[in-house]
């Protein structure tokens, strides 16, 4: 059985495992390894893979540790598009175009001219 992820912690961490201990924690994922599930649902679904003695109940997180759970390579099939979780309306000119804007300016390696021309464009109406 293929584990699920919890997307959001696995692009905010890249902790694969953690990402799979806080999936299995969502109710949906708890009910699958209890006897009612296991008899409407599971066991016709291991069989369809071909896994005949049917789905254990074991469930795969004891103690925050994952038990029996192997990771694996796997081929890749599908593709996610990047705008899920993309906010409506986007940064604004003056969160970057101002002093103590969102990007430091400096440290990206900007001559102290640039950076003042970046912080002061005419073509943006700053806060301040
Ligand atoms: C996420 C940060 C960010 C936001 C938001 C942003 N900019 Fe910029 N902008 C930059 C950076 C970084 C540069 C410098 C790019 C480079 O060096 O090639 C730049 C360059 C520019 C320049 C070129 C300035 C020059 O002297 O060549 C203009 C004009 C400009 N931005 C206008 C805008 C306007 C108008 C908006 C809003 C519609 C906007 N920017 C939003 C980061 C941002």
């Amino acid at each position: 059985m293929i584990l699920p992820f919890d997307y959001p912690s696995y692009y905010e961490t890249g902790n694969a495992i953690e990402s799979v201990k806080i999936a299995i924690q969502n109710p949906i994922v708890k009910r699958m390894y209890e006897t009612p599930f296991k008899l409407y649902m599971m066991d016709e679904f291991m069989s369809y893979f071909g896994v005949l003695e049917g789905w254990k109940t074991d469930y795969p997180l004891v103690d925050g540790k994952l038990v029996n759970v192997e990771p694996h390579w796997m081929r890749q099939m599908g593709t996610l598009m990047v705008n899920h979780g993309i906010e409506k309306t986007g940064r604004q000119c003056d969160e970057c175009h101002t002093t103590d804007g969102i990007l430091d300016f400096e440290l990206l390696g900007y001559s102290p001219e640039r950076v003042y021309e970046l912080e002061h464009l005419p073509e943006v109406s700053t806060r301040r």
